[in-house]
Protein backbone atom coordinates (compact mmCIF):
# COMPACT_ATOMS: atom_id res chain seq x y z
CA UNK A 1 0.00 0.00 0.00
CA UNK A 2 1.25 3.54 0.18
CA UNK A 3 3.39 4.71 -2.47
CA UNK A 4 4.19 0.70 -3.58
CA UNK A 5 0.12 -0.02 -4.14
CA UNK A 6 1.10 -2.94 -6.77
CA UNK A 7 3.32 -4.79 -4.01
CA UNK A 8 2.63 -9.00 -4.39
CA UNK A 9 0.97 -7.91 -8.03
CA UNK A 10 3.33 -9.45 -11.06
CA UNK A 11 3.21 -7.62 -14.48
CA UNK A 12 4.42 -8.52 -18.34
CA UNK A 13 5.29 -5.92 -20.84
CA UNK A 14 5.84 -6.11 -24.56
CA UNK A 15 8.20 -3.26 -25.41
CA UNK A 16 9.50 -2.70 -28.99
CA UNK A 17 9.43 -3.92 -32.67
CA UNK A 18 10.11 -7.86 -33.67
CA UNK A 19 12.51 -8.60 -36.59
CA UNK A 20 11.11 -10.97 -38.61
CA UNK A 21 14.44 -12.88 -40.60
CA UNK A 22 13.88 -13.20 -44.45
CA UNK A 23 17.54 -15.26 -44.32
CA UNK A 24 20.11 -14.80 -41.86
CA UNK A 25 21.21 -10.96 -42.73
CA UNK A 26 17.72 -9.55 -43.26
CA UNK A 27 14.17 -8.75 -41.96
CA UNK A 28 11.63 -7.54 -41.51
CA UNK A 29 9.97 -5.14 -38.83
CA UNK A 30 7.99 -2.20 -37.60
CA UNK A 31 9.58 1.01 -36.10
CA UNK A 32 9.65 1.50 -32.75
CA UNK A 33 12.29 2.68 -30.04
CA UNK A 34 10.61 0.59 -27.26
CA UNK A 35 11.04 3.91 -25.05
CA UNK A 36 7.43 3.89 -24.11
CA UNK A 37 7.08 0.37 -23.12
CA UNK A 38 10.35 0.43 -21.31
CA UNK A 39 9.15 3.05 -18.93
CA UNK A 40 5.75 1.60 -18.72
CA UNK A 41 7.94 -1.55 -17.26
CA UNK A 42 9.96 0.71 -15.15
CA UNK A 43 6.42 2.59 -13.77
CA UNK A 44 5.07 -1.06 -12.55
CA UNK A 45 8.10 -1.55 -10.86
CA UNK A 46 8.37 1.24 -9.05
CA UNK A 47 4.98 1.12 -7.93
CA UNK A 48 6.47 -2.20 -6.37
CA UNK A 49 5.50 -5.15 -8.62
CA UNK A 50 7.25 -7.71 -10.23
CA UNK A 51 7.61 -7.22 -13.58
CA UNK A 52 9.02 -9.13 -16.50
CA UNK A 53 9.62 -7.08 -19.69
CA UNK A 54 9.37 -9.25 -23.07
CA UNK A 55 11.83 -6.59 -25.64
CA UNK A 56 12.28 -6.67 -29.21
CA UNK A 57 15.51 -5.79 -30.40
CA UNK A 58 15.85 -2.37 -29.48
CA UNK A 59 19.46 -0.16 -28.81
CA UNK A 60 17.77 1.14 -25.42
CA UNK A 61 18.77 -0.19 -21.67
CA UNK A 62 17.08 -2.64 -20.20
CA UNK A 63 15.29 -0.28 -17.69
CA UNK A 64 15.92 -0.96 -13.86
CA UNK A 65 13.98 -3.15 -11.23
CA UNK A 66 12.69 -5.51 -14.21
CA UNK A 67 13.68 -8.86 -15.30
CA UNK A 68 14.20 -8.42 -19.05
CA UNK A 69 13.43 -11.07 -21.64
CA UNK A 70 15.21 -10.44 -25.20
CA UNK A 71 13.34 -11.98 -27.52
CA UNK A 72 13.35 -11.09 -31.85
CA UNK A 73 10.44 -12.62 -33.94
CA UNK A 74 6.76 -12.33 -32.98
CA UNK A 75 6.44 -16.19 -32.14
CA UNK A 76 9.19 -15.81 -29.77
CA UNK A 77 7.59 -13.43 -28.41
CA UNK A 78 3.88 -14.88 -27.78
CA UNK A 79 6.02 -17.62 -26.39
CA UNK A 80 7.99 -15.46 -23.75
CA UNK A 81 4.69 -13.56 -22.58
CA UNK A 82 2.28 -16.83 -22.62
CA UNK A 83 4.74 -19.15 -20.39
CA UNK A 84 4.92 -16.00 -18.05
CA UNK A 85 0.87 -16.53 -17.52
CA UNK A 86 -0.84 -16.02 -14.91
CA UNK A 87 -0.01 -12.52 -14.08
CA UNK A 88 -1.99 -9.70 -12.18
CA UNK A 89 -1.25 -7.18 -15.37
CA UNK A 90 -0.50 -7.08 -18.82
CA UNK A 91 0.50 -4.58 -21.01
CA UNK A 92 1.38 -4.74 -24.67
CA UNK A 93 3.06 -2.05 -25.63
CA UNK A 94 5.55 -4.14 -28.60
CA UNK A 95 4.93 -3.20 -32.40
CA UNK A 96 4.33 -6.27 -33.60
CA UNK A 97 5.34 -7.64 -37.27
CA UNK A 98 1.92 -8.41 -38.45
CA UNK A 99 3.53 -11.07 -40.85
CA UNK A 100 6.47 -13.18 -40.91
CA UNK A 101 8.09 -14.37 -43.97
CA UNK A 102 6.66 -17.90 -44.61
CA UNK A 103 9.53 -19.88 -44.62
CA UNK A 104 12.61 -17.72 -44.24
CA UNK A 105 15.91 -19.13 -45.89
CA UNK A 106 18.79 -20.61 -43.64
CA UNK A 107 21.42 -19.00 -45.89
CA UNK A 108 21.60 -15.55 -47.29
CA UNK A 109 19.68 -15.05 -50.65
CA UNK A 110 22.62 -14.11 -53.08
CA UNK A 111 21.26 -11.16 -55.53
CA UNK A 112 21.60 -12.68 -59.11
CA UNK A 113 22.88 -10.44 -61.96
CA UNK A 114 19.97 -10.31 -64.48
CA UNK A 115 17.37 -12.25 -61.96
CA UNK A 116 14.09 -10.64 -60.89
CA UNK A 117 14.36 -10.00 -57.43
CA UNK A 118 12.69 -12.97 -55.22
CA UNK A 119 9.06 -12.85 -54.21
CA UNK A 120 8.47 -12.36 -50.28
CA UNK A 121 5.68 -15.04 -48.97
CA UNK A 122 4.66 -13.65 -45.62
CA UNK A 123 1.98 -15.52 -43.01
CA UNK A 124 0.53 -13.83 -40.41
CA UNK A 125 1.84 -13.81 -37.27
CA UNK A 126 0.08 -14.70 -33.77
CA UNK A 127 -1.64 -11.52 -31.78
CA UNK A 128 -0.11 -11.53 -28.90
CA UNK A 129 -2.52 -9.22 -27.02
CA UNK A 130 -5.77 -11.20 -28.49
CA UNK A 131 -4.26 -14.33 -26.96
CA UNK A 132 -3.83 -13.08 -23.65
CA UNK A 133 -7.04 -10.86 -23.67
CA UNK A 134 -8.92 -14.08 -24.23
CA UNK A 135 -6.33 -16.53 -22.57
CA UNK A 136 -8.09 -18.95 -19.69
CA UNK A 137 -5.47 -17.39 -17.51
CA UNK A 138 -6.41 -13.67 -18.24
CA UNK A 139 -4.62 -11.29 -16.46
CA UNK A 140 -7.26 -8.91 -14.28
CA UNK A 141 -5.98 -5.65 -16.45
CA UNK A 142 -4.97 -6.21 -19.77
CA UNK A 143 -3.86 -3.15 -21.57
CA UNK A 144 -2.89 -2.50 -25.75
CA UNK A 145 -1.75 0.48 -27.90
CA UNK A 146 -3.05 1.73 -31.14
CA UNK A 147 -0.12 3.57 -33.22
CA UNK A 148 -2.91 5.18 -35.62
CA UNK A 149 -2.53 7.54 -38.45
CA UNK A 150 -6.46 7.60 -38.94
CA UNK A 151 -9.67 7.85 -36.81
CA UNK A 152 -7.74 6.81 -33.84
CA UNK A 153 -10.48 6.68 -31.21
CA UNK A 154 -13.02 4.73 -33.25
CA UNK A 155 -9.83 2.29 -34.29
CA UNK A 156 -8.72 2.04 -30.41
CA UNK A 157 -12.58 1.54 -29.77
CA UNK A 158 -13.02 -1.33 -32.12
CA UNK A 159 -9.36 -2.86 -31.06
CA UNK A 160 -10.50 -2.79 -27.11
CA UNK A 161 -13.47 -5.39 -28.16
CA UNK A 162 -11.78 -7.32 -30.68
CA UNK A 163 -8.66 -8.14 -28.25
CA UNK A 164 -10.25 -8.31 -25.40
CA UNK A 165 -8.63 -5.66 -23.15
CA UNK A 166 -9.78 -3.65 -20.70
CA UNK A 167 -7.93 -0.20 -22.28
CA UNK A 168 -6.38 0.48 -25.29
CA UNK A 169 -4.04 4.00 -24.88
CA UNK A 170 -4.34 4.77 -28.23
CA UNK A 171 -1.88 7.86 -29.84
CA UNK A 172 -1.51 9.26 -33.18
CA UNK A 173 1.68 8.22 -34.67
CA UNK A 174 1.23 10.45 -38.19
CA UNK A 175 4.82 11.73 -38.65
CA UNK A 176 4.68 15.29 -38.04
CA UNK A 177 3.52 14.73 -34.43
CA UNK A 178 7.21 13.17 -33.79
CA UNK A 179 6.19 10.71 -31.40
CA UNK A 180 7.68 7.71 -33.17
CA UNK A 181 10.96 7.56 -32.09
CA UNK A 182 10.46 10.91 -29.67
CA UNK A 183 10.39 11.22 -26.13
CA UNK A 184 6.65 12.90 -25.99
CA UNK A 185 3.80 11.20 -26.44
CA UNK A 186 0.44 12.21 -26.56
CA UNK A 187 -2.48 9.27 -26.01
CA UNK A 188 -6.20 8.89 -25.51
CA UNK A 189 -7.45 6.38 -23.04
CA UNK A 190 -10.15 4.17 -24.30
CA UNK A 191 -12.10 1.77 -22.18
CA UNK A 192 -15.33 0.74 -21.15
CA UNK A 193 -15.75 3.95 -19.42
CA UNK A 194 -15.46 6.15 -23.03
CA UNK A 195 -12.47 8.16 -23.89
CA UNK A 196 -9.58 10.24 -21.98
CA UNK A 197 -7.39 12.95 -23.99
CA UNK A 198 -4.30 13.36 -21.76
CA UNK A 199 -2.09 16.36 -22.49
CA UNK A 200 1.33 16.04 -24.38
CA UNK A 201 3.60 14.77 -22.13
CA UNK A 202 6.89 12.86 -21.84
CA UNK A 203 6.58 9.05 -22.49
CA UNK A 204 7.87 8.62 -18.79
CA UNK A 205 5.15 10.90 -17.87
CA UNK A 206 2.79 8.74 -19.63
CA UNK A 207 3.80 5.53 -18.27
CA UNK A 208 3.78 6.76 -14.51
CA UNK A 209 0.05 7.75 -15.17
CA UNK A 210 -0.71 4.71 -16.82
CA UNK A 211 0.54 2.63 -13.73
CA UNK A 212 -1.25 4.83 -11.56
CA UNK A 213 -4.49 4.22 -13.35
CA UNK A 214 -3.40 0.64 -13.52
CA UNK A 215 -2.73 0.52 -9.88
CA UNK A 216 -6.14 2.45 -8.72
CA UNK A 217 -7.82 0.00 -11.24
CA UNK A 218 -6.18 -3.40 -9.78
CA UNK A 219 -6.13 -2.69 -6.18
CA UNK A 220 -8.52 0.60 -5.93
O1 LIG B 1 -0.99 -3.79 -34.48
P1 LIG B 1 -2.22 -3.39 -33.72
O2 LIG B 1 -2.65 -1.99 -34.00
O3 LIG B 1 -3.32 -4.39 -33.82
O4 LIG B 1 -1.73 -3.38 -32.19
C1 LIG B 1 -2.63 -3.10 -31.16
C2 LIG B 1 -2.15 -3.75 -29.89
O5 LIG B 1 -2.00 -5.15 -30.08
C3 LIG B 1 -0.81 -3.29 -29.34
O6 LIG B 1 -0.91 -3.28 -27.94
C4 LIG B 1 0.16 -4.35 -29.78
O7 LIG B 1 1.25 -4.49 -28.87
C5 LIG B 1 -0.70 -5.59 -29.76
N1 LIG B 1 -0.32 -6.60 -30.75
C6 LIG B 1 0.18 -7.82 -30.32
N2 LIG B 1 0.48 -8.78 -31.24
C7 LIG B 1 0.33 -8.54 -32.56
C8 LIG B 1 -0.18 -7.31 -33.01
C9 LIG B 1 -0.48 -6.35 -32.07
O8 LIG B 1 0.35 -8.02 -29.11
N3 LIG B 1 0.64 -9.49 -33.43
Amino acid sequence: PGDRPLAGKTAIVTSGPTHEPIDPVRYIANRSSGRQGHAIAAALARLGAEVTLVSGPVTIPDPQGVSTVHVERAEEMRDAVVSRLPADIAVMVAAVADWRVASSAGHKIKKQPGEAPPPLQLAENPDILKTVGHHENRPRIVVGFAAETQDVVANGSSKLERKGADMIVANDVSPETGVMGGTRNRVKIISGGGVDEWPDLDKDEVAERLAALIAQKLVG
